[in-house]
């Protein structure tokens, strides 16, 4: 949510960060721009995308050596010229970007209007940068001494870089709640949201952590705490490729991380999963197995499509290992005071690490004895960092803004705690758990297999791009999956969807069935067959459409259906790794098929860091 570049050292600096916010994009386009010191301070931004703000920038001086660049997911104030970031102070020498919320901004407004100070936005960035302004100017102090003092006042959540005129050779940086990752080059510094502007040019990087402040020269990186402490920077190398952050011959990422599911998932596996011996080896997980074991209570907290990750886990979890779990929107469970009670387990499932909800969600319950483990992606992320343990995902870098393949790594990730702990806690006997582990270990060959069916979904996608409405019904481990499906839908192609258990039907949706209605069904073989095939002849009775997800050979399903995706078999546990594939592609193709941008849908953004 927003995405933060800036870049000191002896390179230009426009060319840097705008290939970073290309980068970064996906964070937010509601608008872009940079500023620049040279002899003085030069701030360029448009409304819309990056590339608006490139064209805007044609002929323009952009030399500099210094700079800082936004691209914006709006929060405070629509999304136009004006509240584009970066936001210059009232003096005109300071300009500062800004990732998060200030929430007591409108009293700080106020103060600062007492005082004469005009705004020229509705944001609550240009209230902080004034806010620090003042304090510069009042205190006759250095910036840094003025970004300190004014944090120690702000609530909420921030990363903030600055740059003063005055002083021209330095960029100030803070953290609280919001990622920031600061590139240590040759006499030079790169800073962003997360590694993907920066891995063109080191590899070497330093996660800020919160309330911390960073004092940046081209060749000298300072640390220090709210306290005025220096604090020694831990350098890690990052485990990125560039080829991972590009498109590869993909039309878009989304479709590219589509495919990437077969690799993505052995990626996953590998090196954990050895089905042939009967052996999960997953370290973060071993040091809390005997905690999990005995917990009474899991509790998985997430958001969006991690949520649906963590739904099938339910399922999986008190299947297996016959633990009560419960699921939780990261967002109710944070403010709803929740029983927990020591030694509960909360696994946190998330692919960007930084969503706000759910960070907050743990560190409360983990203030209050709770053991956190957290399911990620991105390595170093905030979530990462607060949990006890736990297990990355490895899918590799998720640049399309609707999730894909972060969510089948999840559940891949999910399984495999599930089996481990399920056969040392006994509720998982042998011959099953070993025919679990083989046939999770042939899950990415399946995947390769169901691809294959892409032009396929893409002629469905044809057929069914005018639909006004889309059911999407399953039950058991399928049931989350249609929740995926309509999600996907919903955010890629604007197409109004929804996802119920399919028994759920009967009780309201069905009155929406009529012969414009396309329902689909995911109707794979396994303990609820019969009974999906009864609620796809209820559908059909009502004249709606059905598409339905199946098993080759299912031919009650193929004489009910319109039209029908196969899918390979195999245990239900893990057919949501199978079935949920093609209704990626159909969302896809109907994004497509109507000329949306699939990759940055509207109003969306990748990395929700804010509440
Ligand atoms: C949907 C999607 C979102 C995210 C949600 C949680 O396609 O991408 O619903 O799943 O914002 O994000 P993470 O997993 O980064 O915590």
């Amino acid at each position: 949510m927003c995405g933060i570049v800036a870049y000191i050292g002896p390179r230009e600096a426009y060319p840097v960060i705008l290939k970073g916010l290309k980068r970064l994009e996906y964070r937010g386009y509601d608008s872009a721009g940079v500023a620049l010191l040279n002899s003085g301070l030069k701030v360029f931004k448009k409304k819309g995308k990056v590339a608006e703000l490139e064209e805007n920038t044609i002929g323009k001086d952009l030399h500099a050596h210094i700079g800082i660049g936004h691209t914006r997911w709006a929060t405070h104030g629509e999304p136009n010229d004006r509240n584009a970031h970066p936001h210059s102070s009232n003096s005109g020498k300071l300009a500062m970007i800004h990732n998060g919320i200030i929430e007591n901004y409108a009293q700080l407004k106020q103060e600062l209007v007492r005082k004469g100070y005009h705004f020229k936005s509705d944001t609550d960035t240009e209230v902080l940068l004034n806010f620090i302004e003042d304090i510069k100017i009042n205190n006759k102090c250095p910036l840094e001494e003025a970004v300190r003092i004014a944090l120690k006042r702000i609530v909420g959540a921030y990363v903030i870089v600055l740059i003063d005129q005055d002083n021209p050779d330095t960029l100030i940086a803070a953290r609280k709640g919001s990622p920031l990752v600061i590139g240590i080059g040759k006499n030079e510094h790169f800073l962003a949201s997360d590694a993907s502007p920066i891995i063109e040019y080191t590899k070497e990087v330093v996660y800020v952590n919160d309330y911390e402040i960073a004092i940046i020269k081209a060749d000298e990186l300072i640390l220090k705490n709210l306290g005025n402490e220096r604090q020694t920077p831990f350098i890690t190398k990052l485990d990125m490729e560039l080829a991972a952050i590009e498109k590869g011959g993909y039309d878009h990422f989304m479709l590219k991380e589509i495919f990437e599911q077969p690799t993505t998932i052995y990626d996953c596996l590998r090196g954990r999963l050895d089905a042939e011996n009967g052996t999960i080896t997953m370290s973060g997980i071993q040091k809390y197995a005997d905690q999990i074991v005995n917990a009474h209570r899991i509790v998985m907290v997430a958001c969006g499509t991690s949520w649906h990750a963590g739904l099938v886990a339910e399922y999986i979890f008190e299947e297996l290992c016959r633990i009560n779990v419960e699921v939780e929107y990261a967002s109710e469970f944070r403010y709803r005071n929740p029983v927990i009670n020591k030694g509960d387990v909360i696994i946190a499932i998330s692919q960007s690490g930084e969503t706000a909800d759910t960070l907050v969600a743990i560190e409360n319950a983990k203030s209050k004895g709770a053991i956190i483990l957290g399911v990620v992606n991105v390595v170093g992320s905030s979530i990462a960092r607060v949990s006890n343990a736990g297990a990355y995902t490895h899918a590799g870098p998720e640049i399309g803004v609707a999730s894909t393949k972060a969510f089948t790594a999840q559940l891949a990730v999910l399984t495999m705690i599930a089996l481990k702990i399920g056969y040392e806690k006994g509720t998982l006997p042998h011959d099953r758990y070993m025919q679990l582990a083989r046939e999770l270990e042939a899950i990415p060959e399946k995947v390769t297999a169901l691809l294959q069916q892409h032009e396929h979904i893409k002629q469905l996608a044809e057929k069914y791009r005018d639909a006004r409405d889309f059911l999407y019904l399953g039950r058991g481990y399928n049931f989350p999956v249609a929740l995926e499906g309509a999600l996907k839908l919903k955010e890629i192609s604007y197409i109004h969807a929804e996802g119920y258990p399919a028994a759920e039907m009967k009780h309201g949706p069905i009155a929406l069935v009529d012969e414009t209605l396309p329902v689909v069904f995911i109707a794979t073989k396994d303990s609820y067959h019969e009974k999906v095939i009864s609620n796809m002849q209820e559908i059909k009775a009502r004249k709606g459409k059905v598409i339905a997800v199946i098993n080759e050979g299912d031919e009650q399903s193929i004489k009910l259906a319109d039209d029908v995706i196969i899918v390979p078999e195999a245990d239900e546990i893990l057919l949501p790794m199978l079935s949920v594939i093609p209704l990626q592609l159909l969302a896809y193709y109907i994004g497509v098929s109507k000329e949306l941008d699939v990759d940055k849908p509207r109003n969306l953004a990748k990395s929700v860091t804010v509440e």
